[in-house]
């Protein structure tokens, strides 16, 4: 029997990161111990105030349809929080909360490319970003910084990559997978070379900002020559250990927001009302247990950087932000042990995980294939057995 798919979906790749993660379980049901780093997870729990305040709402009546684009009290926090922390101005017709900042993203590219457009992603980048261009017919264009330049691409590269089709560029900061942060400097040089090409629309995904070692996150949309075409996109999942919530937003000109909110009205309306009034609440509340949480993600980075230096062959950055350590590891490629050679990234965790019993994802999804990535959302124990686990596996290539 024939089985009609679209070509929409047909031309996207599954999440690598949920198939490895699958794999890993699967593994892990079969009964064998196994250590999972695929997820890009918080391994803490949603802060108590925060979960309080979703109980609260449901018995205050939050259980109907909100407005699309999101709670008038959520936006007015998104309002204050932008202009708090990130010296953004935005009006409440400026943003549109959805279900996660996936949706925020998947919003904007369905509301602006249409096929025969490039858009340049910033290579190492997160998975989604490649599908959901792909999705829209447009063409994903990455420019790739390696471990050698901190995976921070220039303002010179990005000079070369823009052309008359360029529509939008997507960058994280700090970024999944390399945990780089841009600084305000950084930012400024690359806005200078955009803001020439009056075409072109920034998307700076910004959803890691409070998880950042730094002590200073930094906003494209500050530049004054840029300001009127960034869209900045945040969310709830990770910053707040809320990613089963599913609560993202972002402030965009106005005629993008518009664009979006019809999008999400005629897809999937608003977000659930009682978690929209709990996010309300966590933005203006203590950003203390936050802080906690960062505060451990950078002991553990500091641990596992000290373990992964160990290891033959690994090449590390220092990642100053998020959760997850990115080494590159060609100098494994070509090596073998009996008849199994590594010839990519993709061989290399799929035998640290048969072998080794560590679950990692390989770089080629993220557009780097040289590396993979590890997520540190895990506890002490697990990230020191796992290292150990991979430095033995490693040991018998040859
Ligand atoms: C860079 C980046 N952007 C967006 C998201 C999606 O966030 P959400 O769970 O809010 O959809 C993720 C989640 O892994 C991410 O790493």
């Amino acid at each position: 029997m024939s089985q009609p798919i679209s070509k929409l979906v047909s031309r996207m790749n599954e999440s690598a990161t949920i198939k490895m993660a699958q794999l890993a379980r699967d593994l892990s049901s079969q009964g064998v111990n196994v250590i999972s780093l695929t997820l890009g997870e918080p391994d803490f729990d949603t802060p108590d105030h925060i979960k309080e305040a979703a109980k609260q709402a449901l018995d205050d009546g939050y259980t109907k349809y909100t407005p699309v684009p999101g709670l008038v009290e959520l936006r007015e926090a998104i309002v204050r929080k932008f202009k708090r922390d990130n010296g953004l101005d935005f009006a409440m017709n400026q943003i549109v909360v959805s279900n996660g900042a996936k949706q925020s993203i998947a919003n904007v590219c369905l509301s602006m490319l249409d096929e025969g457009d490039e858009v340049i992603l910033f290579a190492p980048y997160w998975v989604s970003y490649e599908e959901i261009v792909k999705m829209t017919g447009a063409m994903p264009v990455p420019v790739l910084a390696g471990v050698e330049q901190d995976f921070k691409v220039t303002p010179e590269q990005v000079r070369e990559a823009i052309t008359e089709r360029t529509k939008m560029i997507i960058f994280s900061s700090p970024c999944n997978p390399s945990g780089s942060v841009y600084s305000q400097q950084e930012l400024e040089e690359i806005a200078a070379v955009v803001a020439p090409h009056e075409q072109v629309y920034i998307v700076s995904d910004e959803i890691y900002e409070y998880i950042n070692f730094t002590g200073k996150h930094a906003s494209i949309g500050t530049v004054e020559s840029v300001r009127e075409r960034v869209v900045t996109v945040n969310g709830f999942a990770k910053g707040f250990a809320m990613t089963g919530w599913r609560l993202g937003y972002m402030g965009a000109p106005k005629f993008i927001a518009a664009a979006c909110s019809k999008l999400q009205g005629q897809f999937t309306s608003g977000a659930n009302a009682f978690g929209q009034k709990a996010a309300a609440y966590a933005l203006d509340a203590d950003l203390a247990p936050t802080y906690k949480m960062r505060d451990e993600f950078l002991k553990r980075r500091d641990l596992i950087i000290s373990l992964l230096k160990e290891i033959p062959g690994f090449k590390v950055n220092v990642p100053e932000g998020a959760f997850y350590m990115f080494p590159d590891i060609s100098y494994y490629f070509g090596k073998s042990v009996g008849d199994r050679i590594i010839n990519d990234s993709t061989d290399f965790c799929e035998y640290l995980l048969t072998v080794g019993h560590v679950g990692t994802v390989g770089g080629d999804a993220f557009g780097e294939p040289n590396c993979m990535r590890i997520s540190y959302a895990a506890s002490e124990e697990d990230l020191r057995t796992a290292v150990e686990r991979i430095k033995n596996a490693v040991a018998e290539l040859k």
